[in-house]
């Protein structure tokens, strides 16, 4: 049987400074993902990153009086860290200033050259360091005697060098084919909106080689010049996957990318600029490019420029790593930016996990153990009730599937913890404690179906909370192979002869 491959990516993260809760964000949305699809079967490829180049980092470095290379080191182990510290299941972790890459880049730069999409020419005109990013004169605003950015609000400066250019104006109309021929190439579709709105104003050439600094892979052939940071940066995701070399497995498996998650933030590199120069280069491109919104902290996006971050390293040690990934998930509307706080946090943690999925696990576990020698019960005749709640959640599977692959990580998550409060709405009602005296078959088919009720629920949690659901699924004695999707719709497959594990509390409540 042929294999399903997924490839999944997040932005590369500048290590210009430690990470933060947006970075954190990113992270998370894109691990939910890749886990999910390997519950549903998928073989999975899922990378991150730091990219280290350009002159933001240079500078960053010398204000901190460090070598470059000694600077992006101590700065992307925080990243490499911080992927351990929010239990991301990536299988790679990119660094620009890897030789691997290098080659790459400089194979992707060549074939540009070889199509004839290069040029050189002078480029004059306003650059962001912060953003790394060009902007027309038209895209600038005075404020406080400064140029700035008028959609990101950083400051911009006058750039006048050689420099080589890619001829971007020649895609406009291929780019604008591309995304009508595939609706869901951008999401969410406000997002593709927006890019076609301004690929329809016609593009203009793209500056893609820099000469006033050095923090750069040079120029193949013309080492004055340093290769632009985001042609660098954006091409992490073939390196990861050997390019050059197409035929290796891992390219062949994984190229093109079936989804790069990124923020609205990236939008233009992502959709524009990156396509273009595959399709200049005669490469594949990504299926989707998803733009999530940002996270805002007091209405503002949270950056280190307005110093209004939320440290997710703190969060996590104070609240737990579950809970901080069910919370951005389920609150953080995904497409749209929406603000964090930690009175919302406590409270998800209170109402969802705590009073909610913990209590319900907690409850039932309980049960069984005081009533029936920790065991599992074992019921062949479940009653109309009974079936309704197990099969609400299995008819729902295909549902649930396909806000996954939307990207709508808010409603399958809302959907998900729907059918836990079902549960202990139906554990209530149905009173196990009652029926001990009165019809004891009829309370083992209550235990076996919310047992297994739980097991289903712990299964869809798994990409989410991947700690807390595996402990749950431990304690219910689930076999590891079969914490998977296909395994839901499936009955008796629950462990009735040995013991429940030890019960603990899994979610505390916070004040
Ligand atoms: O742009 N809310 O790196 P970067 C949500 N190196 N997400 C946020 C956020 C916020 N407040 N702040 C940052 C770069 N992010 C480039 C990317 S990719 C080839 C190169 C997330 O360190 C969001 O995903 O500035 C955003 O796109 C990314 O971090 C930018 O990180
Ligand atoms: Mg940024």
């Amino acid at each position: 049987m042929k294999t399903k491959n997924y490839y999944i990516t997040t932005p590369i993260y500048y290590p210009s400074g430690k990470p933060h809760m947006g970075h954190a964000y990113s992270s998370i949305i894109a691990d939910v993902i890749a886990r999910y699809k390997r519950l549903e079967g998928y073989k999975v490829y899922f990378l991150t990153g730091t990219d280290e180049h350009g002159l933001k980092i240079q500078r960053e470095a010398e204000k901190n009086k460090k070598k470059t290379q000694i600077f992006c080191d101590e700065l992307s182990k925080k990243f490499k860290e911080l992927t351990k510290i929010l239990n991301l299941s990536n299988n790679d972790f990119i660094r620009t200033t890897e030789k691997r890459h290098y080659n790459s880049v400089e194979d992707l730069w060549n074939k540009l050259v070889e199509s004839g999409d290069i040029y050189l020419d002078k480029y004059k005109g306003w650059y962001s360091v912060s953003d790394e990013a060009y902007y027309d004169s038209d895209e600038i605003e005075d404020k406080n005697n400064c140029k700035v950015s008028i959609v990101s609000g950083s400051k911009v400066e006058w750039v006048e060098e050689e420099s080589y250019f890619f001829k971007l104006s020649s895609w406009s109309k291929k780019l604008l084919e591309h995304y009508k021929s595939n609706p869901g190439f951008i999401l969410p579709v406000s997002r593709n909106n927006e890019v076609v709105k301004f690929v329809e104003k016609g593009l203009k050439d793209l500056s893609v080689s820099r000469t006033s600094f050095s923090w750069g892979i040079p120029v193949p052939k013309n080492k004055k010049h340093v290769i632009y940071v985001w042609l660098d940066a954006l091409t992490n995701y073939l390196s990861a996957i050997n390019y050059p070399d197409t035929s290796s497995d891992l390219y062949k498996e994984f190229w093109p990318a079936d989804l790069h998650i990124i923020g609205k933030d990236i939008l233009r590199f992502h959709a524009i600029y990156w396509p273009a120069f595959l399709m200049a280069a005669k490469l594949p491109l990504p299926k989707r490019i998803f733009g999530h919104g940002w996270i805002l902290s007091d209405e503002k996006k949270m950056s280190k420029s307005l110093g209004n971050i939320l440290d997710p390293i703190d969060i996590i040690e104070k609240y737990g790593i579950d809970q901080l990934r069910y919370y951005l998930i389920k609150e953080v509307s995904l497409g749209n930016d929406g603000n964090i706080s930690l009175e919302n946090l406590k409270n998800c943690i209170n109402n969802d996990l705590a009073n909610n999925y913990g209590n319900l696990c907690q409850r039932v576990f309980s049960f069984i153990k005081k009533n029936c020698e920790n065991k599992i019960p074992k019921s062949n005749d479940f009653s109309k009730n009974d079936k309704a709640l197990t099969n609400k959640l299995k008819n729902n599977v295909q549902k649930l599937n396909e806000l996954i692959n939307r990207q709508d990580l808010n409603n399958y998550i809302k959907q998900v913890i729907e059918h836990s409060f079902d549960s202990n709405k139906y554990f209530n009602d149905s009173e196990p404690w009652s029926l001990k005296k009165t019809d004891t078959k009829k309370m083992y088919s209550v235990l076996h179906s919310i047992v297994e009720q739980i097991k289903n629920i712990s299964i869809l949690l798994l990409p989410i909370i991947p700690d807390s659901a595996n402990k749950i699924l431990d304690i219910i004695n689930v076999d590891k192979n079969l914490r998977i999707i296909s395994e839901i719709n499936k009955n008796n497959n629950l462990n009735h002869d040995k013991e429940l594990g030890n019960i603990e509390i899994l979610f505390r409540k916070v004040e």
